[in-house]
């Protein structure tokens, strides 16, 4: 089995950073090990994919987790999606909700962006030196300019659900949860988070979801 260090065993608190993924590649680039888990109450610059805004105020997670997995490059994506399949299974937990995965990074309620994931690394040649996962979820922030720029409106699970959910409960399940799935992939390969994400698929990308069928024909080999 492949070595594997506790996810969120030590964990940054900051009141208020640019951005947690910034934060975290800093910490990587000096040596930080695998499994440190930076966590901020506010984003001054949150960043999401295709350099857009991720409105960070406070009441919603923003978290980075550091890893440094074993995975061929090719495999980098899936790593987004065990995320989220991660914070899928947290949020059903805390509120019964069942989130749909839009590939690649976003997860939808009831049609509407609750989450975002923006997956960043550094290789050398083939191989993967480092990952900075960091993790968006609305949860108690006020929803004002959230969906600007966005394909999908925003919502928050407060908005959904109508009452306020404790940050600390929704970071504890994801952390649980990333730790089973990340542990159990290092064991067994990709296809429990490949079943998951194909159970919860917000509409069939023909395109990916091709490409990762091939991937787990080859499993025997990926695992
Ligand atoms: C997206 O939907 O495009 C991805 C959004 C990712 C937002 C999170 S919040 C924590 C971490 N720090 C950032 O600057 N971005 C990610």
């Amino acid at each position: 089995m492949q070595s594997y260090q506790e996810i969120g065993n030590k964990i940054i608190w900051l009141e208020e950073v640019d951005s947690t993924n910034n934060y975290a590649k800093k910490l990587m680039e000096n040596g930080e090990e695998e499994g440190t888990l930076v966590l901020a109450k506010k984003q001054t610059q949150g960043r999401g994919r295709e350099d857009r805004n991720w409105i960070s105020p406070e009441g919603g997670l923003y978290m980075s987790l550091v890893l440094k997995p074993p995975f061929p490059v090719k495999e980098l994506s899936l790593i987004t999606l065990l995320t989220a399949v991660a914070v899928l299974e947290a949020i059903e937990k805390l509120t019964g909700f069942r989130c749909q995965v839009k590939w690649p990074n976003d997860l939808l309620l009831k049609g509407r962006k609750v989450c975002g994931i923006l997956t960043e690394s550094k290789l050398v040649g083939e191989a993967i030196e480092y990952v900075v996962v960091g993790v968006g979820v609305n949860i108690n922030n006020s929803m004002e300019g959230l969906s600007a720029g966005l394909l999908y409106p925003a919502t928050s699970l407060k908005e959904e659900s109508g009452y306020e959910i404790e940050i600390s409960q929704v970071l504890k399940e994801i952390i649980q949860d990333f730790n089973k799935y990340y542990q159990l992939t290092l064991r067994e390969g990709w296809s429990a988070i490949l079943k998951k994400w194909k159970e919860n698929l917000y509409e069939v990308d023909e395109i990916n979801l091709q490409n990762y069928l091939s991937m787990e024909n080859e499993e025997g080999e990926l695992a």
